[in-house]
């Protein structure tokens, strides 16, 4: 059984490097991780090397998201099922796990499109991730859209072992809707979640952060940087995560939020079908701006993810 450590990191393409490093570190307050690699830039919020990697490329979007199992073994096991299944895996090469600090790694394409990276060690940063602007906890989650809510669904719980703790509409006939996941047993309400849309891509990625004060603080800070505020402060009702969204450098889609249920690993509470009533986003009333989540790419495994 596939038992995950948590979502270890995403990576980006960003069209420009310098730019969006600048956006990440100063106003998101990710820490840089020093490479050797001029093309990609890796950020931390934990002592991992890295929660963030960034990658130059003409278009911006989703790279690829790294999930982190427990154990080296669960990395083998988890390779030979999904070469039993024909999802044809795809082992990192030494030159690139040497860039990226990580040992054995693979990867593999979802139906979708979407590259998945599995691995369950990398290379820790000898001391403690130190808060700047704002007491970011950790990477939360990483959210897409998805051409086909029960097709996706039925994807990420039969082969990755990801658990549904909520759905939103998208029952039965009606196919509009969403999920949200946990990478068992991982304890969040979600670290993963999909939306119903015409074509995949991804809705957005999300930092969690330590209090309140780092939400309200962040919305003058983005504001008074010229950064655009597309959703929020606001709550959702699935999770109830207080939240604020804002566009990176290239239009995509980053969040903090503070605050989400919990499950146990044992007996969890059943998944709810949630109406998609129009303040399930935001208890607090509040309206996303159309420019949210209305960019973000995806990029296959088919391209080379660090330039070397
Ligand atoms: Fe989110």
């Amino acid at each position: 059984m596939i038992r995950y450590k948590k979502v270890g990191y995403c990576a980006l393409n960003v069209s420009d490097l310098q730019k969006s490093s600048d956006f990440y570190e100063r106003l998101v307050g990710l820490e840089k991780v020093e490479s050797d690699d001029p093309n990609t830039a890796f950020f931390r919020c934990s002592r991992d090397h890295h929660n963030l990697v960034l990658t130059q490329d003409q278009e911006p979007g989703l790279n690829r998201i790294g999930l982190e199992l427990e154990t080296p073994e669960l990395v083998e096991q988890t390779y030979e099922k999904f070469m039993k299944l024909g999802l044809n895996p795809v082992e990192v090469s030494k030159k690139e796990l040497d860039i990226l600090n990580q040992f054995t790694s693979f990867r593999v394409v979802d139906p979708f499109g979407i590259t998945f990276e599995f691995y369950s060690d990398m290379i820790q940063v000898p001391y403690e991730f130190k808060p700047t602007v704002a007491d970011i906890q950790k990477l939360g989650h990483v959210v897409l859209k998805t051409p086909n809510v029960e097709d996706s669904v039925k994807f990420y719980t039969e082969v990755f072992n990801f658990q549904v703790s909520d759905y939103v509409g998208g029952t039965g006939s009606s196919k509009k809707g969403g999920a949200f996941f946990r990478c068992f047993p991982v304890s969040y309400h979600h670290s993963f979640a999909v939306f119903e849309s015409e074509e995949a891509s991804l809705h957005h990625v999300n930092f969690m952060v330590s209090s309140i004060d780092d939400i309200g603080k962040g919305v003058n800070r983005f504001e008074n940087n010229g950064v655009d505020v597309v959703f929020g402060p606001g709550r959702h009702a699935p999770s109830g995560a207080i939240f604020l969204y804002v566009l990176d450098p290239d239009g995509l889609t980053i969040e903090y939020s503070f605050g989400m249920e919990e499950f146990p690993e044992e007996n969890p509470r059943k998944p709810k079908f949630l109406q998609p009533v129009p303040g399930i986003m935001d208890l607090w009333g509040g309206a996303a701006d159309p420019r949210m989540a209305s960019l973000g790419k995806i990029k296959g495994l088919v391209r080379e993810t660090i330039k070397a």
